[in-house]
This record gives C-alpha cells, sequence and structure tokens, in this order.
C-alpha cells in the first residue's frame, strides 16, 4: 500500500468514526433537551389557601410546641412511653375540639393509643383515601442538644424537639388544617380516614395494623394513601438547581436504572447544569456511571442496593474471660430488586462458617411500586397541591430509604405515596432521628397548607384527561 493509499484510508476511518461521535452527541443532546416535561394536568383554579394571620400562626406553633413536650418515645416494640402516648390522646381532644365535635367526623380510638378518624363526605358515591402519621418518636437522648429534646423551644424561627420533623409537624399540620377546614364550614365531597398510628418507630404492628385489621373488616377499599416520607429537597441532590419535590411511589424501584428512580432522574434532568443533564437525559449509556456516584454517600447507596448496619452487638460478661458465644443483630435495608431469601443466601455465602448462626427476627419483602403516570388520580391530586404549595417545585418519583406504617395498607390500595411536606436543606436531614431535630414555622405553615389543599383537591371526582383545556404550558 503506497503512503498516500493509506493515509487516504486513515482519513476516511478517522472521518466516520468523527461522524459517529458526532451522531452520538447530537442523540444524546437531542434527548437531553426534548425529553418531554411532566405534563402539569390540572390548570387554573386550585384549592383554597388557609389564610394564616397571626392568631392562626400563634395557634399552630402552639399546638407543636405542646405535641413535641409530651415524650411519646418508643424505645422497642414491647416498651414505649404509654403514659405519654395516654397523655397525647387528651392533649390533642383539647387543641382540636371541631375536629372531635363535627357532626359528620367519627373518631375511634384503635389499639389504645392509635387513633382512626373517618370524615364522611358529602358525596358517598365516591371512593374514599386515608393520610396516615405516627404519634411516636424515637428515644433522644439529652446530651448534644442545643435545647433539651423534649422542650419544644422556639429559636430564631425554628422550633427545636424530637419529633418536630417526623413525624408531630404532620400529626398536627394535619389535624390543624382540619380544625381550620371546619372553622370555614367545609365539609369535603370524597370522604377520607386519619390514620394515627402509636408505633410506627418501632413497625406499626399494633397501630397501623389494627387500624388497617378495623377498616377491612369494614369492608373498605381506599383510592390512595398518603404516608410521610420524602420531602421537598432543596440543595440535598448536588447539581439541582432549585428545590425539587421527591414523592416516593411505594415503597422502593427496581435495580438503578429501571423502575421509577429512572423516570426520577429523566423528569430531574432539567434541573440540572451541563454536562450533568446530559447525563441524567441518557441513562440508557451512563448508568453505571451514575450508580457508582450513588454508592459514594451513605443516603445514595441504598438506591443502589441492600444496606446493611450492625444494630447490636453482644459478647463477653467479665474483662478476663474470654467469651464463649457472641450475637449480633444486624438491620437490612432491602434494595427492593432483592428478596429476604436472596439476601439471606448471600449473607451465609459470606460469612460461610457453620458455627455462626443465622435467624430472622423480623422481615418482609419489597412491595410494588405504585402507579405515577397521568391517570394516577392520587399521584395527581398530590402533584396538584405541591405545586400549589411549593410554589411550582418539579414533582417527580422517587425512592425513600426506610419504610413507615404504609406497608401495612397494601391490601387496601395499590397507590401508597409517601411523601412528608416539608421543604428540607442538607444540613436538617440528618436531625432527623438525629440531634438537634428542628422544623421552621415556615416549613411548618406549608404542611398546614399542604394538607389543607390537599384534601379539598381530592373532592374532585377523577382526573382530567388529555383533551380537556389543559394546554401544556
Ligand atoms: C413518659 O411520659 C411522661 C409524661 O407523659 C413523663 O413524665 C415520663 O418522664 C416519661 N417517661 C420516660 C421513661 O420517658
Ligand atoms: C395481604 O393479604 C395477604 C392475603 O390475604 C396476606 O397474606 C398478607 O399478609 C396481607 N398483607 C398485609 C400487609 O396485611
Ligand atoms: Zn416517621
Amino acid at each position: 500500500m503506497s503512503r498516500a493509499v493509506w493515509r487516504g484510508t486513515a482519513g476516511a476511518l478517522l472521518g466516520l468514526f468523527l461522524f459517529g461521535v458526532g451522531l452520538l452527541i447530537t442523540a444524546l443532546l437531542i434527548r437531553t433537551y426534548t425529553l418531554p416535561k411532566p405534563r402539569v394536568i390540572w390548570q387554573g383554579e386550585g384549592a383554597q389557601e388557609a389564610k394564616l394571620g397571626d392568631r392562626a400562626i400563634k395557634q399552630l406553633k402552639q399546638a407543636l410546641i405542646g405535641a413535641v413536650r409530651i415524650p411519646t418515645v418508643s424505645f422497642s416494640e414491647e416498651e414505649q412511653n404509654f403514659t405519654a402516648l395516654a397523655e397525647f390522646k387528651d392533649y390533642i381532644k383539647k387543641v382540636f375540639p371541631r375536629v372531635f365535635s363535627s357532626s359528620f367526623i367519627q373518631h375511634e380510638v384503635v389499639a389504645q393509643y392509635s387513633h382512626l378518624f373517618t370524615v364522611r363526605g358529602l358525596d358517598q358515591s365516591l371512593m374514599p383515601y386515608i393520610i396516615l402519621a405516627h404519634l411516636d418518636v424515637v428515644p433522644a437522648p439529652d446530651e448534644g442538644w442545643k435545647f433539651p429534646p423534649f422542650s419544644g423551644e422556639e429559636h430564631s424561627g425554628y422550633i427545636y424537639g424530637r419529633g418536630a420533623l417526623d413525624d408531630k409537624s404532620c400529626v398536627i399540620g394535619l389535624l390543624q388544617a382540619l380544625e381550620f377546614l371546619l372553622e370555614r364550614g367545609y365539609q369535603p365531597q370524597r370522604s377520607f380516614y386519619i390514620g394515627l398510628g402509636h408505633d410506627e418507630e418501632v413497625s406499626g404492628h399494633k397501630g397501623a395494623m389494627k387500624i388497617v385489621e378495623k377498616l377491612q373488616s369494614l369492608g373498605v377499599k381506599l383510592l390512595f394513601a398518603v404516608d410521610e416520607g420524602l420531602a421537598v429537597v432543596d440543595g440535598v441532590i448536588q447539581g439541582v438547581k432549585r428545590p425539587v419535590a421527591l414523592l416516593e411511589n411505594h415503597p422502593m424501584p427496581n435495580m438503578f436504572g429501571e423502575g421509577p428512580e429512572a423516570s426520577m432522574f429523566e423528569q430531574l434532568s432539567r434541573e440540572f447544569s451541563f454536562p450533568l443533564n446530559v447525563m441524567m437525559a441518557n441513562l440508557w449509556l451512563f448508568s453505571p456511571i451514575i450508580s457508582r456516584v450513588l454508592q459514594t454517600t451513605p443516603s445514595s447507596n441504598a438506591i443502589v442496593r441492600t444496606t446493611t448496619a450492625i444494630t447490636i452487638f453482644n459478647s463477653g460478661l467479665k474483662s478476663n474471660v474470654i467469651p464463649h458465644m457472641a450475637r449480633a443483630t444486624v438491620n437490612f435495608r432491602l434494595h427492593p430488586a432483592q428478596t429476604v431469601d436472596e439476601v439471606l443466601d448471600i449473607i451465609r455465602n459470606t460469612i460461610n462458617d457453620e458455627r455462626v448462626e443465622l435467624s430472622v427476627l423480623n422481615s418482609f419483602d419489597p412491595l410494588p411500586i405504585s402507579p405515577h403516570d397521568e391517570s394516577s388520580f392520587g399521584y395527581q391530586i398530590l402533584q396538584r397541591t405541591i405545586h400549589s404549595v411549593f410554589s411550582g417545585v418539579p414533582v417527580v418519583p422517587g425512592i425513600c430509604i426506610g419504610n413507615t406504617d404504609s406497608r401495612h395498607f397494601v391490601n387496601l390500595t395499590h397507590s401508597i405515596y409517601r411523601f412528608s411536606p416539608f421543604q428540607l436543606r442538607p444540613e436538617d436531614l440528618g436531625r432527623i432521628h438525629g440531634l438537634n431535630e428542628r422544623i421552621s414555622v415556615e416549613s411548618l405553615k406549608k404542611v398546614v397548607q399542604f394538607y389543607y389543599q390537599l384534601i379539598q383537591n381530592a373532592d374532585s371526582n377523577k382526573v382530567p384527561t388529555a383533551d380537556q383545556d389543559n394546554h401544556e404550558l
């Protein structure tokens, strides 16, 4: 081959290669900038807003502070502060008199400390839904807190204390929203339930499970359920420019790159700057890189795999005696693509030592993913409410780490959505179950606003269809 011919061939190959690269880049960019925007189904007039004047805000703050002061601690499944749980019942009766005296609200105590409210709507042909929250909190040793954890101290626009976020702000925000609606003379069209469990932090076997049994015995089927979960996160996801509402489709998605987290990243892609937006919009190419990055922080690691934490370790009785036995309790958070049996197999093979005995204390397999398309009533109602309360933040399906009371509701509805209506910054996330848990008064107002509008929005009788006056904005 002459030099000239060789040069010609190499040139052609290089040209072809560059052409291929060009095509690929074009494809990536086209997908990035033409990914359909999640459609906003409902346009125009939404629910009436709660008018939170000075008196209402004071009332609301006092209601939360009083709730935080009652130490409804769950130490273990057997050991809870039952005195405090009983006190809590009297407390909400006193603080929300309209809720407890309304002619269309039935209140009952379930399993001694949990609560079920039935709010009867005007149109009995509409299928009811349920809103869940829980009364109990995890323990909080005094050390390390800026203010004692059960003092409910208000400082620089924040209310501090165990339960300020998880989950008393939801309990109080929800009941307060209903109280305000009743004050306005409102009665819903659609019936709904409010379930307040008393042992969520230690399984929900007594509270939520009994509420489920109660509803099942009445033959109730639910249109959807809303429970605590992910929130509006601001600066929590690196690279996202503005706050975003993450909504969990109960309970967890498939392996990374499939299931709802794929649409989470795709729908979020427009919130990232270049070149992250190109990567998010093209998971078909970039998911190996992204999943590798997600593994590097504990909170996002659980999106990728089952996580492992040794929570109790016991061995030895005296300092001068070698123990003959050691016992460890390990908490696994299962990736949705794995079952309990599969995880056990992996552990058995990893330990590979027959002296080690394995037993399962408590377990459940991941549950199916809730619908989140344009015709899913619950999802659309939530999206509409979140848009209105959090000034149009994008709503995307997400992955919530950890399980809550709503997992007991799978036989009553396929649509379980887990969303906590607060706006969180990264520094607040670690305070949940940690030190100096707090909620800003601004956030607390949004919690009330969220439930206030959610209840009204749920009065619609169906999701509008595509051709009804809702043009793409
Ligand atoms: C349980 O709650 C009561 C208030 O209802 C409180 O006085 C008591 O100290 C609490 N006990 C524990 C062990 O936290
Ligand atoms: C749902 O119903 C099935 C079949 O009756 C039962 O085995 C399962 O335990 C129920 N799940 C829950 C969470 O109640
Ligand atoms: Zn909680």
